[in-house]
């Protein structure tokens, strides 16, 4: 068999099928980490089948009984994929209702396996052709174009096969602080004094909020890279009136270039000849927002190159973000280029049709992008979100699960979906919140922003034509029911900062499937209503019905004075029996102070002890890369009556702040709070009162 292992990375085999010619492989996109060592491959692991289907390569490998099959990417359904059925082919697949939603925006040709016992095995089947992937009898595999290899990693559970992924296809970089905050979109904000007026509502209001979103509604002619010269006169001042109220800017942007002769970017990208072409050699046009557009050829680096320029040349507006739509690339409407258009290709990227770079457009398009962010702000941290993308692309963009719809199926089918995108690589991801398309009714956008503010990514977004999705467009109730989602957003943020920065370590998902508490228990395989964050908060939506939920100690928590069980939006927040969650203070955008007071939750095991992390840095830049940063450990012991909380370990060069600490046990007949600081290792010994913990 020509499995090997790579030395290097435990447990991770490589199978190239008989007819494969290496020296004629093209580079992976996907896998960036290659194994260097083999050795050969160990008795009792996974062992793919190759074969020919019809002009297909082929792969099939069988599972045992009990194996729950996740991953896969960006799909619809539920969060367990054993019996369905994707097409690995980006589209841009508005509502998810076209072709049954067997394909959306992004594909990922990566299973994640659990077996019975809670062991678990991963593949990647490592092409960017035009795929299917059939779940319905053990895990196969269907693609055009030349053979390819594939990956398996089989380790001891699937948060090590998690993390094993990530090894070889790379983890995210970390985001600035504020890209993690709670963000306001529509399609789109018709104007300047129109963004203006938004910001200020949210200011006025006390809701809080980190950015505004500008969709393409300020372009000239939907002319990329444009402004309106009555609608957005002057970008540069829009984006200076935000940031002077502690607002990002995130504008958008499409790889569809407007073909008129007398628009420079078309100009610029026909003299270089930069646009793919059809088989027979003629300039692609396609129609997007703008009418008739081309494209450029992101397969060759000239023009990824060429693209960053421009993007740079964006960010002279003073942008912060930069969002990337339709990169499917897609063609309105409802079709993307002909299979057999032509990419050139260039440092290893084979010239090949579309067939085969498809599926790899939008992730090169983001990769040009955060390059362009890079060149013109080379001190601060790049914040890209891109619709399409591939299995790998998390290491240029976050992502968000494009457009779906105002109704409650797709509010119940964003948790398994964000958490099958968190399986396959990119933790940074979010739904629409309220739904895109539609109009949602104040109950169920109460119920969506509620669950909305704690994903990964969150950002309220709407169609042009809908009424407003801001929080105060639906009345008194929903305005107050948003404010307390997304002030628990921000006293979590500091957790959330934590969790993003172990997904930039080594990987981990920011939003995890409940059976990760313990992958041997069945009966949590199929959760997908409930979800936890990181390792130790648990979330269950109001709506939930009959979640099955994990055992050991989880006690419910308030954030902000809310009730957390009986509240009948807020879902209930629950607190791992054995860890201390850090919280900041509610604040209004990240560029306040969050941290003084610094209050440690602490909810000990039933041995009476408990652990947490706090990750903290400058918020933005690199200086985090050589040292800047102060990463503690805290433990809490229960000795006698009393709680001991302790630095436990610390790492970075940052300098402790001095601040205010607030140890907050919390027990099942309530919670119990001591004052400290961290001037010393111990910060204090909260009396239990006589609560028995
Ligand atoms: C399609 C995107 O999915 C949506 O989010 C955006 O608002 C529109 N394009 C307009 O840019």
């Amino acid at each position: 068999m020509n499995g090997k292992s790579a030395a290097s990375l435990a447990n991770v085999f490589i199978f190239y099928p008989p007819d494969l010619d290496k020296s004629q492989m093209a580079p992976s996109l996907a896998v960036i980490n290659e194994p260097e060592e083999c050795k050969e491959l160990v008795s009792g692991s996974v062992v793919p089948q190759f074969y020919v289907q019809g002009t297909r390569g082929a792969v099939s490998i069988a599972i045992e009984d009990g194996t729950s099959l996740y991953g896969t990417g960006e799909v619809n359904g539920p969060l367990l994929r054993n019996g369905k059925n994707i097409t690995l082919w980006n589209f841009g697949n508005f509502r998810y209702e076209i072709n049954e939603g067997k394909n959306l925006y992004q594909s990922h040709p990566w299973v994640l396996a659990v077996r019975e016992d809670g062991s678990a095995f991963g593949v990647i089947f490592d092409t960017t052709w035009q795929a299917e992937l059939d779940l319905s009898n053990g895990i196969r595999f269907f693609a055009d174009g030349p053979p390819f290899r594939v990956i398996i990693i089989d380790r001891e559970s699937p948060q090590e096969v998690t993390k094993g992924l990530a090894q070889l296809i790379g983890t995210m970089s970390l985001p600035p602080k504020w890209a993690l905050g709670f963000q306001q979109c529509r399609f789109s904000y018709s104007s300047d004094s129109r963004v203006r007026e938004i910001a200020d509502e949210f200011r006025k209001r006390k809701i809080p909020c980190d950015v505004i979103w500008v969709d393409i509604d300020f372009m000239d002619g939907y002319r990329v890279f444009t402004s309106d010269p009555e609608r957005f006169p002057d970008p540069k001042a829009t984006n200076k009136y935000l940031h002077e109220k502690g607002f990002k800017a995130v504008w958008t942007s499409d790889p569809g270039v407007k073909v008129d002769p007398d628009y420079w970017v078309y100009k610029q990208g026909t003299e270089k000849d930069f646009w793919v072409k059809t088989s027979s050699g003629e300039e692609y046009h396609g129609n997007v927002w703008p009418g008739l557009c081309a494209f450029p050829d992101f397969t060759r680096p000239e023009v990824i190159l060429w693209w960053a320029g421009l993007v740079e040349g964006f960010l002279s507006w003073d942008i912060d973000g930069v969002w990337i739509d339709m990169n499917e690339p897609d063609i309105v409407p409802f079709d993307t280029m002909p299979a057999d258009n032509r990419h050139l290709g260039g440092d290893g990227l084979p010239e090949g049709p579309h067939l085969q770079h498809h599926n790899v457009y939008g992730m090169l398009v983001a990769r040009a992008t955060q390059e362009g962010m890079m060149k013109a702000n080379p001190e601060k941290r790049p914040f890209v979100l891109t619709r399409a993308n591939f299995l790998g692309g998390h290491r240029h963009a976050a992502t968000w699960t494009g457009d779906n719809e105002s109704k409650w199926e797709h509010l119940r089918m964003s948790i398994p979906m964000s958490l099958n995108i968190g399986l396959s690589g990119q933790p940074f991801n979010g739904p629409d919140i309220g739904g895109f398309w539609g109009e949602a009714s104040p109950e169920l956008f109460a119920h969506w922003i509620a669950i909305g503010a704690l994903f990964p990514f969150s950002r309220a977004h709407t169609a042009g034509g809908e009424s407003d999705q801001e929080p105060w467009a639906f009345g008194e109730e929903v305005e107050m029911v948003s404010r307390t989602a997304i002030e628990r957003r921000y006293r979590l943020l500091p957790y959330i900062y934590t969790l993003f920065y172990e997904a930039a370590q080594i990987g981990m998902p920011v939003m995890r499937p409940v059976f990760f508490v313990d992958p041997a228990n069945l009966s949590l395989r199929s959760e997908d209503q409930a979800f936890i964050l990181g390792a130790d908060m648990l979330v269950v939506p109001k709506w939930a019905e009959g979640p099955q939920l994990p055992t050991g100690i989880w006690q419910s928590i308030s954030l902000v004075g809310e009730d957390s069980v009986n509240d009948p939006y807020q879902p209930n927040l629950l607190i791992r029996g054995g860890s201390i969650i850090p919280l900041g203070k509610v604040i209004q955008n990240t560029t306040e102070e969050s941290l003084d007071p610094l209050t440690l939750l602490v909810c000990l095991d039933e041995n009476g002890k408990a652990e947490g992390v706090l990750y903290e840095d400058a918020g933005d830049g690199f200086s985090y890369l050589q040292g800047e940063y102060l990463m503690t450990t805290y433990t809490a012991e229960k000795e006698g009556d009393k709680v001991i909380v302790k630095i436990a370990a610390e790492k970075g060069d940052m300098k402790r702040p001095k601040r205010t600490v607030r140890i907050q046990v919390v027990m099942s007949e309530g919670v119990v709070e001591l004052i400290g600081n961290e001037a010393n290792k111990v910060i204090g010994g909260v009396d239990l009162d006589g609560y028995s913990t």
